[in-house]
């Protein structure tokens, strides 16, 4: 069977804690978008590993599958393999022909994008790894794929349409000297080719490629359990999410069918888990109406960082939470949550069972709110208006919950469900009750231990 675990919010919900805790019964852990913009710190045996591409579940021994939704930069890839096998692990990781290659010149031209909109104030804060770039010229029919990187008539035939564009952006649009670029190879067909063709070789002789709809069918007609790794989140999904502060991918759950050749049927036949961070964050701009402060950069309109309750209370929340970036050390916008976006988030993905994680981060304070619903033109609405703009204007409207005390979360973890303090149980059971679907797991600690599992998605 399938396991998809899907972020419900704007990413950084603690996915990759509910991924190492349930992924030890699955035997194949597969990403189906997204490329090393994602972050998740993995402990095994009190040593920490921080990865942003390769799946999680290749450090305990599982094999990780980077499907053809994926965006893979190659350094990345073997960067993160190499330290691996450093300390000692042998990770196996499958990587899908179907996949699109991030070159260097994404991640030259992201930073060159950014830069330019953040001049009228309307960059994304993306996280600079050429995502964007890549999956535009996947979607534009000039991308190379992983599969090019054999073929090497094909991959020179690419890169020299793609790269005589990608230097006239540069040159004529951006008006910019390519000479002048920190890399000014990442614009030059031949030293492309030739990193590209040992980025390809590399792969061939560690026999690392699969079809990858073909390989998981099989391991699922094998009887073998498959989860699906979610990266980012519903709200930084390009379809579903606040268009243009989104990543450019499908983080929802009809991603992991697309994303990996397996089909929506066997993906919605199996387990949908929402992760669901016990508040919200967010990294980078765009609207928060349940936002508490502000992060100055990141917060429209939000110029200086100032004093105020509601600040000082983002600020208690970021420290205690850790709610700084992964992948960039960021400060993350923190704010209460949001239940309109989570029916959204619901409705979008058919969640078939919730994590909520970081209930212990909430402890100590006097109360908790969350958005119910949302305030718009003197209206109530209970989800999400399908433009950023109109949902900017939203207001959201405060439901107060007894605040809890903070306990020996560990203790909790072992003592199981009635062991959590009794009003962070109401506020569990308000959330679960307003999207409609089981808990199936409590994040109470960073710790893959420091959970109150109720349900295990794989029996
Ligand atoms: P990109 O994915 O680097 O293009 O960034 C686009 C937007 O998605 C930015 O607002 C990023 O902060 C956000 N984003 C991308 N990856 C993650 C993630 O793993 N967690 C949280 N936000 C992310
Ligand atoms: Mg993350």
């Amino acid at each position: 069977m399938t396991v998809t675990i899907v972020g419900s919010q704007l990413g950084d919900e603690g996915k990759g804690g509910i991924v190492d805790l349930w992924g030890d019964a699955a035997d194949v852990v597969a990403r189906y978008q997204g490329g090393d913009n994602a972050g998740h710190t993995v402990v095994e045996d009190g040593t920490e590993y921080k990865l942003s591409l390769v799946p999680s579940g290749a450090v305990r021994g599982k094999i990780g599958v980077l499907g053809n939704g994926c965006v893979v930069n190659p350094e990345t890839l073997f960067g993160e393999i190499d330290a691996l096998r450093e300390r000692g692990l042998d990770p196996d990781v499958r990587v899908a022909e179907r996949a699109h290659v991030i070159l260097p010149y994404h991640r030259v031209l992201d930073g060159i994008e950014e830069k330019a909109k953040s001049e009228s104030d309307s960059e994304i804060g993306t996280t600079g790894r050429g995502i964007g770039p890549t999956y535009e010229d996947k979607a534009g029919r000039r991308g190379v794929r992983v599969g090019d990187l054999f073929n090497p008539d094909v991959l020179r035939e690419r890169l020299e349409y793609v790269v005589a564009q990608k230097r006239a952006l540069v040159e004529e649009v951006y008006e910019l000297d390519v000479s002048d670029l920190e890399d000014p190879d990442a614009l030059d067909v031949d030293a492309l080719y030739e990193k590209a063709r040992e980025y390809g070789r590399r792969l061939q002789e560690d026999d690392m490629t699969v079809n990858s709809g073909e390989f998981l069918a099989d391991a699922l007609d094998e009887g073998r359990d498959v989860m699906f790794e979610g990266a980012q989140g519903t709200i930084i999904d390009i379809d579903h999410g606040n268009y243009p502060y989104v990543t450019s991918s499908n983080p929802t759950a009809g991603g992991a069918a697309v994303g990996t050749g397996i089909s929506p049927g066997v993906v919605g036949g199996g387990e949908v888990v929402g992760i669901v961070k016990g508040y919200l964050t967010r990294v980078g701009s765009g609207p928060l109406p349940t936002e508490l402060g502000g992060v100055v950069g990141d917060t429209p309109g939000y110029d200086e960082q100032g004093g105020g309750d509601n600040e000082d209370l983002a600020t208690y929340i970021r420290e205690e939470g850790g709610e700084y970036g992964t992948v960039t050390g960021r400060p993350r916008r923190v704010g209460w949550l949001d239940i309109p976006m989570l029916r959204h988030s619901a409705r979008a993905n058919g969640f078939t069972g919730l994590a909520i994680n970081h209930i212990d981060v909430l402890a100590g304070l006097d109360e908790v709110k969350v958005g119910h619903s949302y305030d718009l033109d003197g209206e109530e609405i209970f989800t999400m208006p399908a433009t950023t703009e109109r949902w900017a204007d939203c207001e959201p409207n405060l439901r107060s919950f007894d605040g809890w005390e903070d306990v020996n979360w560990a203790e909790v973890a072992e003592e199981g469900y009635e062991a959590i303090p009794e009003n962070a149980r109401t506020y569990l059971e308000y959330v679960s009750d307003e999207l409609d679907a089981d808990i199936y797991a409590i994040g109470v600690g960073p710790g893959r231990e420091e959970s109150v599992v109720l349900e295990d998605p794989f029996e």
